[in-house]
């Protein structure tokens, strides 16, 4: 069959081109330019049309500073366009309330396990939405997991309301870096036909070359780092403490039940 498909058009090469940016150009992102971002954000697929997630546009440079300190990283402040996108079960649930439900009962759901996984889902499917779209203007963006390293300070900070929990920030703005592309797993070891077809020895073995494909990535980008093969990163991050970070107790001061 003769392939009509463009496989060079902008949107794939956009996509294949991004890698994060940690180092932004002093210079602020023009209104429409952001407006186009945040719409674009807002056309991403939403569970049940539920649209339960929001975004926290951060101006505030004392506010950016103080995510900074959280996330222990200098670009975070730096960043001319930053959010926090949220999982937001707290306007429906007034929306619901408005309409008689009574959000106290245990009738009330949206403060369930399933809605939070999904309220997140839409966060991320948003967030990643208005990367792209970032991307293909000629912008650079890093995610920030790292907001999360203080989520009670983060909840403080950004006066989040009971139902909502922060998911992720986004960094945004002119890049001032050029890192080179992050390698990525071998397909035979991520992307399986019908069954998880794959045992732990070919993960093994086909994880060799890839560790030496990430050692030499660092190798490129930063000479004065210790390289970690992509196999130590595992193994290191795979006893990392969680200590603030585990979600369940933080998310039931926000009102939800994880454990229904
Ligand atoms: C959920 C998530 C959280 C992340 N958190 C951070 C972060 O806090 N700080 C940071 O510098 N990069 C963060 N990143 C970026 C990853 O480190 C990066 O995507 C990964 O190393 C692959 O590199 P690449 O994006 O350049 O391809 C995060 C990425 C994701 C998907």
């Amino acid at each position: 069959m003769t392939n009509t498909y463009d496989l060079h058009n902008p949107t794939i090469e956009t996509l294949l081109n991004r890698r994060s940016i940690r180092a932004f150009a002093d210079e602020a992102i023009p209104a429409d330019v952001v407006d186009t971002l945040e719409t674009v954000a807002q056309h991403a697929a939403s569970s049940q049309y539920l649209n339960d997630w929001s975004a926290i546009r951060v101006t505030d440079p004392a506010a950016k500073a103080s995510l900074a300190e959280i996330g222990h990283q200098p670009y975070i402040a730096q960043a001319p366009l930053l959010y926090v996108f949220v999982l937001d079960e707290h306007r429906n649930a007034a929306i619901a309330a408005a309409k008689g439900v009574d959000v106290d009962s245990d009738a009330f759901t949206l403060n369930g396990s399933y809605r939070y996984s999904q309220a997140q889902n839409d966060a991320v499917l948003a967030l990643h939405a208005m990367e792209t779209a970032a991307y293909s203007l000629g912008l650079g963006c890093v995610i920030l997991g790292s907001l999360l390293n203080d989520v009670e300070g983060l909840i403080d900070l950004l006066a989040l309301p009971k139902y909502t929990y922060p998911v992720l920030g986004l960094a945004i703005g002119k890049p001032a870096q050029e890192p080179t592309l992050k390698p990525r797993l071998p397909k035979s070891v991520q992307i399986f036909e019908n069954t998880y077809a794959v045992d732990d020895e070919t993960i093994l073995s086909d994880i060799a070359d890839f560790d030496a494909d990430v050692h030499r990535y660092y190798d490129l980008r930063n000479t004065e780092r210790p390289v970690d093969a992509f196999s130590d990163q595992i193994a290191k991050n795979a006893v990392a403490p969680m200590g603030a970070k585990v979600v369940e107790p933080l998310a039931r001061k926000q009102g939800f039940r994880l454990d229904r």
